[in-house]
């Protein structure tokens, strides 16, 4: 499996032939290397309905039939905007052909604000625990240091785990660090920084403060194998 970082909290995964894109916010991402017409993921996978973490979704989705998993309001939403979209919830697990995908908590806030000012209610907000070829990855999407970590690490131990520390909006990295300690992966990646002035964080004082777990710092366009 090929995990790459594309900036706030972008993540692509390939497994096998199947190609799925996390929260794929690239119009108005200035970190991003990415650009909307050259993406065509087989399923976009969405961790709360805030504009920054939906981002493309539509136009990508519409433009590559991509299948859209996201909580359940979120999905009835995008799906009135004419994606084809699985609605989930906190809990809940769903095997697909590109991997299994469980929801989990996350302590956060989740709307989308539409082009006329509207804020439309799109359920909870939450995690993402991605499992193929028996590989996991959790994507924590945003929400703040929670104890129920501990618990989410235990029940399905941590291959990577993807952390917002930007602050203000999310964790730290000091309450991102604690994190890792609850979570216990097997490898780290710090998201959610320097996209904007309110989180702009220096990821090597993160990984200074992670003690005991190893923290990979990935650039924007950099890939690992999983
Ligand atoms: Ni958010
Ligand atoms: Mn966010």
């Amino acid at each position: 499996m090929q995990i790459s970082y594309h900036g706030h909290s972008i993540v692509k995964i390939k497994t096998g032939n199947y190609t799925v894109l996390i929260d794929p916010f690239i119009n108005g991402n200035k970190l991003t290397d990415l650009a909307v017409e050259n993406e065509k993921p087989d399923a976009i996978l969405l961790t709360h309905g805030h504009n920054d973490h939906v981002g493309d979704t539509v136009a990508i989705a519409k433009a590559s039939d991509a299948l859209v998993v996201a909580p359940n309001e979120l999905a009835i939403y995008l799906g009135w905007q004419g994606v084809n979209a699985h609605g989930m919830n906190i809990g809940g697990s769903c095997d697909f052909d590109f991997g299994t995908v469980k929801y989990t908590k996350a302590f956060h806030s989740s709307s989308y604000t539409t082009s006329e000012n509207e804020i439309v209610y799109t359920g909870m907000p939450a995690g993402i625990l991605f499992t193929a070829e028996e590989k996991t990855i959790y994507h924590a999407g945003d929400t703040s240091l929670f104890g129920d970590m501990e618990m989410i690490g235990k029940r399905h131990p941590i291959d990577l785990a993807f952390l917002p520390i930007g602050d203000n909006f999310t964790m730290g990295p000091e309450d991102a660090a604690y994190a890792v300690e609850l979570l216990n992966p097997k490898l780290t990646v710090p998201v959610h920084y320097n996209t904007f002035p309110p989180i702009e964080q220096d990821p090597e004082t993160f990984k200074k403060l992670v003690k005991n777990h190893e923290v990979q710092i990935m650039a924007v366009g950099h890939t690992l194998d999983l």
